[in-house]
C-alpha cells in the first residue's frame, strides 16, 4: 500500500465543495466581518487619523487605530524564533512597510466593513526609505563566510573561469486560498479557524501577542488551500480577528484581499549573487564561490540561504560562500517555495552552464565529472547520493544526445530551439513529531496529529502508512489533522511534514501491534476482533519521530534529496517570446509514499522553476516602496498555456540513514535548480545569456540573432 499512487482521500469532498476552508467553516456560525486599512506610505508615521465617519457608518461595530487598539505583547526582533514570534498590530503610529495596518474595522457585513474603512482619513508624516538592493562592492559587509582553500588564487590560475553577477527578484507565495481567520472567544477560550501551515507554533506567537497562555487557544486548519511558505508565521488576520472577538464577544471573520496578501504577508527577498567558478581543461572544478546580498528588514532575521545551497552539490577544493544583508523598508522576508534552493540553484546552475560553454563540454558531463559523496560544510559523507543517477537517467529519457551543441543553431519555423539541464538538491530536515494512533473496537483506526495538509496529500499518505502497518484497509482509517489539541509535530514546511508524520505514525502502529501480540500472539486474522476481545475500550499509542539533532545517523551522514531537470524551449526569433516545449525531472528522494501525490508535488515544484525563470517578479517602486505589480493582473505566474505536458520520474530509492521508512521530503525538491534548466535552454536556443531573472522578452530582444 505504501508507494501506490492512490488518489487523495480528501479529493471527493474537495471537488464537491464539502471540504470547508477556514473562512467557510459552518460550525463557526454567523460572524462579524473585519477589514484592514493599510498605510499608503512605506515609512514614517500616522500624523492624523479621522475615524468619526467610519464609526457612524451602517453596521459598524468597532473601529480601531493605534490610539484605541487593545494593549498587546511587545514585538520581538531578531532574537525571537520567527515561527513563534509575537506580532502586535496597531501598536504605535509607526509605519515600517507599505500596507502596515493603520486601522481595523469590524462590521456586520464584509461590504459594510470595507465601505467604512474607505471613510477613514489618514495623514502621514513621510520619511525617506531605503528600497533598493544596490550592488555588491568593497563596502559589502559579509556575514559568517564559509571558506576552504583560496578561491581568488584558483580564479587567477584558471584556466577556465566564470565570474558573473546574477539577480533574482522578489517572489510571493500567493496560495489559491486567501489568508483567512474566524476567531471565536467563549468562556476564556479562543478558537480559531485559521488557514495555517504550522498550528502549534502560531498559538505560541499569538499567545504572546494576546497575553494568553497557548493552552487557552485552539487552532483548527483542517483544510488549507495551499501555503507555499506564506502560512507558516503569524500574520495580521489572526491577531486582529482574535482581538476583535475578545472585545465584542462574537465570532469575527477576517479574510485578506488578494492585494493585501502582497503587503501583509512576507515575500521571498530579492538577491544579487556573484558566482565564481574555475576549472581545469578537463572540467574539474578548482573553485566554487557564491556570494549573495539579500534584502532583510531591520528587525528581522529571515536569512534565505541563496549562496549556500550549492555547498554539497559539487566537489571543489577552493570554496567560498557568504551572504550579506541589505536592510530595506519593506516587510520582512518569509519562506516562499523552496527558500534558498529556488533562487540559489537557478543562479549556480546557470553559471555551471556558462562554464560548460567555456570548456566546450557537455553540461551533463561537466556535472558528472564534479560529482561528490562528501558534504564540505558538515564534513560528513552524503547518504543516498543519487545526483549522477538522476542526470544519467534524465539525459537518456529526455534524448539529451540530440541537443543542439551550438547555441542558436536550431530552428523550427520562427522558433529558435534550445535544450538545458540543471541539477537539484535539497536538505532533508526531520524534526520531532508525535502522532497518536487509536484502534476503536467498532472497526476504526484513528490517527491524530497537528500536521496540516496544505493540498499536498498528507491525509492520504498517513492513511496508507497506518493501513499498511496495521494490516487494515484504508477505508477503515480516519486521519484527523491540523488541530492544536492533537499531538504536536512541526506542521507543513521545509518539506519535512511527510517524513515527520509518517515515521511517527508507523512507530505508533508498531507499538500497537506489540501490545496486541503480547495478548493475542501473531497469528490473528482480524485486528479489530482482537482489540474487541482484549481491549474493549480500544487501544492507543503515540509514536515519535526524532529531531535531526537527536538522531545519531544525522551526526554521521549529511542527508539530502537529489534531482535533475531537462528543458526544451522555443524562442520566437522576432519577438523573443519564450515557450517551454517539454520538461523532464528525475528525482531521488528516498522511498516514495504515494507515486501520484509525490509526482504531483514534484511537477508543481518544476512549474515554480519555470515561473522563476520566465515569469515571476515583484517590482518594488524605488521612490515610494510599494509593490507596483501587487495583484494577479500584473504579477505574472504561469497559466496552463505556459506549461505543456511535463513529466517527473522518481528513481527507486530508500535512505536508511534518514529514518527506518527510508522516506525523505519531496515538496520543494522539484523546484531546486529547475529554473536554471529553463534559463540554460533559452541560452542554448538564442546565444543570449540573461543573468537578471526573470528572462523576459525585453531582455532577450537586443541579442537575438538576425532572422
Ligand atoms: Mo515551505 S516555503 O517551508 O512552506
Amino acid at each position: 500500500m505504501i508507494g501506490e499512487g492512490i488518489s487523495r482521500t480528501d479529493g471527493p469532498i474537495k471537488v464537491t465543495g464539502r471540504a470547508a476552508y477556514s473562512a467557510e467553516r459552518p460550525e463557526a456560525g454567523a460572524t462579524l466581518h473585519g477589514f484592514v486599512l493599510g498605510a499608503g506610505i512605506a515609512k514614517g508615521r500616522v500624523a492624523r487619523i479621522e475615524t468619526v465617519a467610519a464609526e457612524a457608518a451602517p453596521g459598524v461595530r468597532l473601529v480601531w487605530t493605534h490610539r484605541n487598539a487593545p494593549e498587546q505583547g511587545a514585538a520581538e526582533g531578531i532574537e525571537g524564533d520567527m515561527m513563534e514570534r509575537a506580532r502586535p498590530e496597531l501598536a504605535s503610529d509607526r509605519i515600517t512597510y507599505y500596507g502596515t495596518p493603520v486601522a481595523f474595522v469590524v462590521a456586520e457585513s464584509f461590504e459594510e466593513a470595507r465601505a467604512a474603512a474607505g471613510l477613514i482619513e489618514v495623514e502621514y508624516e513621510v520619511e525617506a526609505g531605503a528600497f533598493e538592493l544596490g550592488d555588491i562592492g568593497p563596502e559589502t559587509r559579509w556575514r559568517r563566510p564559509s571558506r576552504a582553500g583560496d578561491v581568488d588564487a584558483a580564479m587567477r590560475e584558471g584556466p577556465a573561469t566564470v565570474e558573473a553577477t546574477y539577480t533574482t527578484p522578489y517572489h510571493f507565495s500567493q496560495p489559491m486560498e486567501l489568508h483567512a481567520c474566524i476567531a471565536d472567544w467563549r468562556e476564556g477560550h479562543l478558537t480559531l479557524h485559521l488557514t495555517a501551515q504550522m498550528v502549534n507554533q502560531i498559538t505560541v506567537g499569538l499567545g504572546k501577542t494576546l497575553r494568553l497562555d497557548p493552552s487557552a487557544i485552539t487552532i483548527d486548519s483542517a483544510y488549507v488551500g495551499g501555503g507555499f511558505g506564506s502560512k507558516i508565521v503569524l500574520h495580521a488576520e489572526a491577531v486582529l480577528a482574535s482581538l476583535a472577538t475578545m472585545a465584542l464577544g462574537q465570532p469575527v471573520k477576517l479574510m485578506l484581499t488578494r492585494r493585501q496578501i502582497f503587503t501583509l504577508v512576507g515575500h521571498r527577498p530579492a538577491s544579487i549573487s556573484r558566482v565564481r567558478l574555475a576549472a581545469t581543461p578537463d572540467g574539474r572544478l578548482t573553485a566554487l564561490g557564491h556570494e549573495a546580498i539579500i534584502q532583510v528588514r531591520t528587525d528581522d532575521a529571515w536569512n534565505e540561504g541563496v549562496s549556500t545551497v550549492g555547498n554539497a552539490l559539487y566537489a571543489a577544493p577552493n570554496r567560498l560562500t557568504r551572504q550579506a544583508h541589505r536592510q530595506l523598508d519593506v516587510q520582512p522576508g518569509e519562506p516562499v517555495r523552496g527558500p534558498g534552493e529556488l533562487p540559489g540553484l537557478m543562479v549556480l546552475e546557470s553559471a555551471m552552464d556558462e562554464l560548460a560553454e567555456k570548456l566546450g563540454m557537455d553540461p551533463v558531463e561537466l556535472r558528472l565529472r564534479n560529482d561528490t559523496d562528501y558534504d564540505p560544510e558538515k564534513r560528513l559523507p552524503l547518504s543516498a547520493r543519487r545526483l549522477a543517477d538522476c542526470l544519467r537517467e534524465g539525459a537518456e529519457q529526455f534524448g539529451w544526445r540530440d541537443r543542439p551543441t551550438v547555441p542558436a543553431s536550431r530552428r523550427d519555423g520562427r522558433w529558435l530551439i534550445g535544450y538545458g539541464v540543471a541539477s537539484s538538491m535539497r536538505g532533508h530536515f526531520q524534526t520531532s513529531a508525535e502522532v497518536l494512533v487509536r484502534i476503536d473496537p467498532d472497526g476504526w483506526v484513528i490517527v491524530r496529529s497537528d500536521m496540516t495538509d496544505i493540498g499536498t496529500g498528507t491525509y492520504t499518505i498517513v492513511a496508507q502508512v497506518a493501513a499498511e502497518a496495521l494490516g487494515v484497509p484504508m477505508s477503515q482509517v480516519k486521519v484527523e489533522l491540523a488541530r492544536t489539541d492533537h499531538p504536536k509535530g512541526n506542521g507543513a514546511g521545509g518539506s519535512w511534514g511527510a517524513a515527520n508524520t509518517t515515521v511517527a505514525t508507523d512507530r505508533a502502529c508498531a507499538a500497537l501491534r506489540e501490545r496486541i501480540r503480547a495478548v493475542a500472539g501473531t497469528s490473528y486474522n482480524d485486528i479489530f476482533a482482537e482489540v474487541r476481545r482484549h481491549f474493549p475500550d480500544g487501544l492507543e499509542e503515540t509514536g515519535k519521530t526524532l529531531d535531526n539533532s537527536e538522531d545519531p545517523n544525522y551526526r554521521t551522514h549529511a542527508q539530502y534529496t537529489y534531482g535533475a531537470s531537462f528543458s526544451e524551449v522555443g524562442v520566437d526569433i522576432d519577438t523573443g517570446e519564450v515557450r517551454l516545449r517539454r520538461m523532464l525531472g528525475v528525482f531521488a528522494a528516498g522511498r516514495i509514499l504515494n507515486a501520484k501525490t509525490a509526482r504531483s508535488q514534484l511537477i508543481g515544484g518544476m512549474i515554480w522553476g519555470v515561473s522563476a525563470a520566465l515569469h515571476e517578479a515583484g517590482v518594488l517602486d524605488p521612490r515610494h516602496g510599494h509593490w507596483v505589480n501587487g495583484d494577479f493582473a500584473e504579477y505574472l505566474i504561469p497559466t496552463h498555456a505556459d506549461i505543456p505536458a511535463i513529466d517527473a520520474i522518481m528513481l527507486e530509492d530508500f535512505d536508511d540513514k534518514a529514518n527506518h521508512l527510508g522516506v525523505k521530503g519531496i515538496g520543494e525538491l522539484g523546484a531546486g535548480g529547475t529554473g536554471g534548466s529553463v534559463a540554460n535552454a533559452v541560452y542554448n536556443a538564442t546565444g543570449v545569456r540573461v543573468r537578471d531573472f526573470p528572462i523576459t522578452l525585453a531582455k532577450l530582444l537586443p541579442g537575438l540573432p538576425a532572422r
